[in-house]
């Protein structure tokens, strides 16, 4: 039968390392000021998150989402010793894509050099934090129905364009930050059923959809983009909008049951999963799931310290991260679960 496996991975953050100490003197260009531009402290930002540092875009250069996509999806490309060519579908996950529309897939497609009349399907997927497992479930079915037989799936965030350099923001900027992380799925025909992607589950509740999101604008209005004249900018409708300890504790009880679930659904235990690689969203969520889920402390991999919260990327970024430092090897059975905005939330296990 037909299985989906995972044949490259590969991730991309910008070089500019931004850590806790700076954030309070930066503008919303990123620039370093002499005073202080926002009311926090690396003291606050450890204890509460975990992060130590963050990597941000060259605000000057005009760096686009697209743009770390292709980096990612370049090395993802070459580890799978797969010509961009042989790609039939693009399934691209970002909350913070180039433009309103079209999708963020296509501009990838096309820095490929794969556009044309014969270009493959580019969707874009707009499930926020969860964006990995979600994208790995659709390549997952599309590759066993036949459908394709070669999906690059990318995650890409720049989100540091788009948050409130100011104490009215500092809750939800000092977490975020940039990067993009790529895997090629390809068809491979087995019968074994521990090869590949091995179980995907994706699942929402739009109840929680107003506990953490972005507006940039407002369809029932028009025009769909109002900003104050007397405040320069409506900051609700210009930066992310979220209620943290809502959000963190639906994050924990969630991914501790799409954790479980994972593994009572394939009857897989701890001794069969060499690493957990959770969502980074915070330190402080995964070490809770980690202690409720009863997961192996040594077998949960985390990186939002040196990279803070790069959303749909966080997951091929993280197994990335310690593939290059020598922990994860092709082969390593993984089971990555999520949580983000919407809510969504969802869990896979796959072979590297
Ligand atoms: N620096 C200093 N002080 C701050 C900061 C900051 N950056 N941010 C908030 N504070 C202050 C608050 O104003 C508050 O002050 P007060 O007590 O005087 O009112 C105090 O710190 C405590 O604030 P809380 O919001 O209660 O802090 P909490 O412990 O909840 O931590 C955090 C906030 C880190 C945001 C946490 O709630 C969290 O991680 N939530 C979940 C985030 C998440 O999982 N997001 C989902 C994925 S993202 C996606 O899908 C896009």
């Amino acid at each position: 039968m037909i299985r989906a496996k995972i044949l490259g991975l590969g991730s991309y953050v910008p070089p500019r390392v931004v850590r806790n100490d700076e954030i309070p003197f930066l503008d919303d260009q990123h620039v370093p000021q002499e005073t202080r531009q926002t009311e926090t402290n690396d003291e606050w930002i450890r204890a509460r998150t975990g992060i130590e540092e963050r990597r941000y875009v060259d605000t000057a250069a005009g760096v686009t989402t697209s743009d770390l996509a292709l980096e990612a999806s370049r090395r993802a490309l070459e580890d799978a010793g797969v010509d961009a060519k042989e790609i039939d579908c693009i399934i691209l996950g970002t909350l913070s894509p180039d433009i309103h529309f079209p999708g963020t897939a296509v501009f990838l497609q096309s820095k490929l050099g794969i556009d044309g009349e014969d270009g493959c399907a580019c969707y874009d997927i707009r499930q926020q934090c969860s964006g990995f497992v979600y994208g790995l479930e659709m390549a997952d079915a599309f590759i066993r129905t036949g459908k394709y037989r070669k999906v690059l799936l990318v995650g890409a965030e720049l989100h540091s364009n788009a948050l409130d350099f100011t104490t009215r923001g500092r809750d939800v900027m000092v977490l975020f930050g940039d990067g993009a992380g790529a895997v090629v799925v390809g068809a491979v025909e087995s019968d074994d059923e521990r090869e590949g992607v091995l179980y995907t589950h994706a699942a929402a509740d739009g109840s929680g959809a107003w506990n953490l999101y972005l507006k940039v604008f407002d369809i029932s209005k028009s025009p769909i983009v109002h900003y104050d004249a007397t405040a320069k900018l409506d900051a609700e409708q210009q930066y992310p909008q979220m209620v943290g300890k809502k959000v963190f504790l639906h994050a924990v009880r969630n991914m501790v049951v799409a954790t479980n679930r994972a593994l009572e659904k394939t009857g897989l235990t701890w001794k069969d999963i060499d690493w957990f690689v959770p969502h980074q969203a915070n330190l402080r969520i995964n070490e809770a799931v980690v202690e409720y889920a009863e997961i192996p402390k040594d077998k949960a991999l985390n990186t939002i310290m040196w990279y803070g919260n790069t959303t749909a990327a966080t997951v091929p970024l993280t197994i990335d991260h310690w593939r290059k430092e020598g922990r994860v090897k092709k082969g390593d059975l993984v089971l990555s679960t999520v949580f983000g905005a919407g809510f969504t939330w969802g869990s896979a296990i796959f072979r590297l």
